[in-house]
């Protein structure tokens, strides 16, 4: 039995599909930056958000308002479109920051600015926003100078050393996945995942309608199981990993109706109308028929309160475990295998050698524990060891945020059969 803090079980898990980027490999990258980095962070979350973590708190959403929950977008934070040379990528989120001055308007963020923007303004739990951010830093980003991109690729800070860091935009299968929001399958697309596709915005749209259409949790859990349906039924490498899939594109469905809703003092409770929906998305029109998508157009509303509550990583994983018991087919890991429809998901027994199934992986912490384990099975010998850097950026979450979170109690998963995913050939499409 290994205790594990539950935001490392989501950022590990990814790595069971990651081609990992060549300068993970060098073992003597130097950390204590990085651990000062979110020791300082850490030490400027208000007490109360820790006490919240510590209790296991999820979304209880208690219809408290505040006027500090508006959220400024004028002077410094008015809303400008990127310009040329500045990035935006397929998560809406991280694109209205930047396009609002919170994150650099480059495009290219460091991790305590990033932290900070996305707890302060859109109110991210702390602990998923480190477990985030120290992950795109690992995998996307350049871990020197602590920097990530969240859509293209910029320049490295040490040449010669660690490659062009590839940006959010070059993350597929890692963080980036087929059966999105609104973002396109990479093979459907020629790789653009970045671009809203509208004819997946519009479908979403389309399942309000009228002056009090309300995009809430129980509609994007529906939109959830077309996204998915769509996908097996048109993409022949659809493949829906572990952690780019199940966890953070299944979660990207979830954050639509909780991050974007607007919780004013008419509704705190959250409400998510149209006009902010098609603003979130960079979307403009007044009817579906006319609606046009602009890349990096995403904008906060004017007179916009974000949610009263943190999103801690609790909230993360109860919300996809709502969503998955809605519809169980989204729970599935897999993918078709080279043509449309035939979707296979794999056997969870198979993989970890019965000890979590496909009757179990719901109960309990066996998401996480499943998670622990893909993750780290998943990863090249040269990488497993305590060594190497990804390793060593994950042992360092762990500790660093083991005391807030809820501690898992883990069976162990001796064997992990990762050549299953081999008869999908969307697996090693990146
Ligand atoms: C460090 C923090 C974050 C990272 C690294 C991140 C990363 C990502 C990635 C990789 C995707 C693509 C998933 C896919 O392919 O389906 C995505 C999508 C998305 N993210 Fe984020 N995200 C972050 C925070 C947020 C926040 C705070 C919000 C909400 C305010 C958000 C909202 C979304 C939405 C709605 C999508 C779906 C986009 C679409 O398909 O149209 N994200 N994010």
């Amino acid at each position: 039995m290994r205790l594990i803090g539950t935001f490392c079980a989501l950022a590990i898990l990814v790595q069971s599909v990651v081609a990992f980027p060549s300068f993970l490999h060098n073992r003597d990258i130097d950390l204590s930056h990085l651990s000062r980095e979110i020791d300082s962070v850490l030490a400027r979350v208000p007490a109360e958000h820790l006490a919240k973590l510590r209790r296991d708190a999820s979304l209880q959403k208690r219809s408290t308002f505040s006027e500090s929950q508006l959220i400024d977008v004028s002077g410094v934070h008015a809303y400008a479109p990127p310009t040329a040379g500045q990035t935006r990528g397929p998560c809406p989120g991280l694109n209205v920051l930047a396009n609002h001055g919170y994150f650099d308007r480059s495009g290219v963020v460091t991790f305590t600015q990033s932290v900070s923007a996305l707890t302060s303004v859109l109110n991210l739990g702390i602990d998923t926003a480190i477990a985030l951010v120290t992950y795109s830093i690992a995998i996307i980003g350049d871990p020197i100078a602590l920097t990530w991109s969240i859509g293209g690729s910029y320049p490295s800070s040490i040449p010669l050393i660690l490659p062009r860091p590839g940006g959010i935009d070059a993350s597929h299968n890692n963080y980036e996945s087929d059966a999105s929001v609104t973002r396109g399958d990479s093979y459907l697309h020629n790789g653009d995942v970045w671009s809203v596709q509208l004819a997946t915005f519009k479908k979403l749209y389309a399942l309000q309608d009228g002056p009090d259409a309300d995009y809430t949790k129980d509609v994007l859990i529906q939109h959830r199981k077309n996204t998915f349906d769509y996908s097996v039924q048109n993409n022949p490498h659809f493949f829906f990993a572990p952690f780019s899939g199940l966890v953070v594109a299944t979660a990207a469905h979830n954050f639509v109706a909780y991050f974007f809703a607007n919780h004013s003092a008419e509704k705190p409770e959250g409400y998510l109308d149209q006009k902010n929906l098609k603003s979130f998305f960079g979307i403009t029109g007044d009817t579906i028929d006319t609606l046009v998508y602009n890349y990096g157009t995403e904008r906060i509303p004017d007179n916009w309160y974000k949610a009263p509550n943190p999103y801690s990583l609790v909230d993360v994983v109860t919300e996809i475990l709502e969503s998955i018991q809605a519809n169980p087919e989204v729970g599935a890991i897999g993918g078709n295998t080279g043509t449309v429809n035939s979707f296979v998901g794999v056997n969870l027994g198979d993989l970890t050698g019965g000890v979590i199934n496909s009757q179990n992986l719901l109960q309990g912490n066996n998401i996480f524990c499943f998670a622990w384990a893909a993750a780290r099975a998943g990863l090249p010998t040269a990488l497993s060891g305590v060594t190497s850097l990804l390793g060593n950026v994950l042992n360092l979450l762990d500790t660093k945020l083991a005391p807030y979170l809820p501690a898992l109690a883990c069976p162990a998963i001796d064997e992990f059969n990762l050549s299953l995913f081999n008869q999908f050939p969307g697996y090693t499409q990146h």
